[in-house]
């Protein structure tokens, strides 16, 4: 896809804000507690097609991409709360009107504003692109010369001034907007979801995805990719762009069984994904251990750890603390060691060693405690 079709995507949904286009949406049932709100004309210009809003917990700060006329932040809004905050990006400005319009008349309903809307693509969320225009109306674009100043300048304020700063979102929510993106930009736009994330935080993202590669000539077809259709990535290829991203603990949290289209025999239904970013960083030996629960044999995570079930595997203290949270936990039993190592004397972990850990390791060569039957266990002679 060609600048020529994000001019086209703009263009179509420049006039889906303002009059209701059916073609562009796949029904949703959001929870109708949080549409009570939202003005009418937000709910009926939907054009999503899952709900991540699901997934989010109070207090949190979000970031949707491809924010529409606002109906997923202000949903978000009422979930994250007043010490939450939510900012949409959209790039078209008709959205953008809808959405900034309404958001006062949110925030009076719910009592708190702690919705924002900015304008941006979302393959590029350090570049403000009001900031940009305010700029080029002072400095137009005129030469060569002020061409290249002007892409001087966007770099400038990606860096003093960025849209959405590095580090700095717990959930980037999305519904219905990644495929819109041009295939070039794809890989960037993952790579921008990963930077504005804080460690520990997680992208939860609702799209469209087909069942088989979509043929050059359906992409090169504007009215289908501006309908969420030619840029659809596979199924498996939504999931590892995520993967090639760095992120982690990647899983599909819904997955539409009837297909939303389907265009040439080939099947586009709607997904939601959520991925962790924050698997990076040293790793310490403190003797801990964890067991894989089952119940599949053997399972392999995104740091290539391969481990069986029922079996006592050594892991670092940062892989350790990453089991001990979502989406992990629920697999592991985890074994602390009988004597702690501080994280501030733990050497470097051996990533040589030999990956299962002797329960010797955990409890010290020299353990020999001998004790009566632990009364927790064995109640009054009833093991049951
Ligand atoms: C299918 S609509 C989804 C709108 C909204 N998420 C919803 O649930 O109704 C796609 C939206 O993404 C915006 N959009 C498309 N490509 C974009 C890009 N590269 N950067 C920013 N916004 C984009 C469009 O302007 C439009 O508002």
């Amino acid at each position: 896809m060609s600048h020529r079709t994000e001019t086209i995507v703009r263009e179509r949904y420049a006039a889906g804000a303002k009059e209701r286009a059916d073609k562009l949406c796949c029904p949703v049932d959001y929870e109708s507690e949080y549409l009570k709100v939202i003005p009418q004309e937000v709910v009926e210009r939907d054009y999503g097609c899952g709900d991540p809003t699901r997934y989010l917990r109070k207090d949190e700060i979000v970031v949707d991409l491809g924010s529409g006329t606002g109906k997923i932040c202000f949903i978000a809004a009422q979930i994250v709360g007043p010490k939450g905050k939510v900012i949409g990006v959209d790039m078209t400005d008709e959205m953008l009107e809808v959405a900034r319009r309404n958001a006062p008349i949110v925030a009076e309903r719910i009592g708190y504003a702690n919705v924002e809307f900015r304008k941006g693509r979302i393959q590029d969320l350090a570049l403000d692109l009001e900031l940009l225009d305010r700029q080029l109306k002072r400095n137009p674009i005129t030469d060569a010369a002020s061409f290249l100043a002007a892409d001087g300048l966007a770099e400038e304020l990606r860096i003093k001034h960025p849209l959405i700063p590095s580090d700095s979102v717990d959930v980037v929510v999305s519904n219905c907007v990644l495929n819109l993106v041009e295939a070039k930009s794809k890989r960037l736009l993952f790579e921008e979801i990963f930077r504005v994330l804080k460690k520990g935080g997680r992208a939860v993202i609702s799209d469209i995805v087909s069942d088989e590669e979509v043929p050059e000539e359906m992409q090169n077809d504007p009215e289908l990719w501006s309908g969420c259709i030619s840029g659809a990535l596979t199924e498996e290829g939504f999931l590892a762009a995520f993967e090639n991203a760095a992120f982690y603990g990647i899983q599909i949290l819904t997955r539409d069984v009837d297909p939303w289209r389907t265009v040439q025999g080939l099947e586009f239904r709607s997904v939601t994904i959520e991925a962790f970013k924050g698997k990076q960083g040293a790793c310490f030996e403190r003797n801990q251990a964890v067991i894989y629960r089952g119940p599949f044999k053997e399972v392999l995570d995104d740091d290539d750890h391969r481990m069986e079930r029922g079996k006592r595997y050594a892991v670092c203290d940062k892989t350790y603390n990453l089991y001990k949270k979502a989406p992990y936990q629920k697999f592991f039993e985890f074994v602390d060691p009988i004597v702690d190592v501080p994280l501030a004397e733990a050497k470097p972990f051996d990533c040589s060693r030999t990956s299962l850990r002797h329960p010797r390791e955990t409890k010290g060569k020299d353990y020999d405690v001998t004790t009566e039957a632990n009364n927790k266990c064995c109640d009054g002679g009833s093991c049951s």
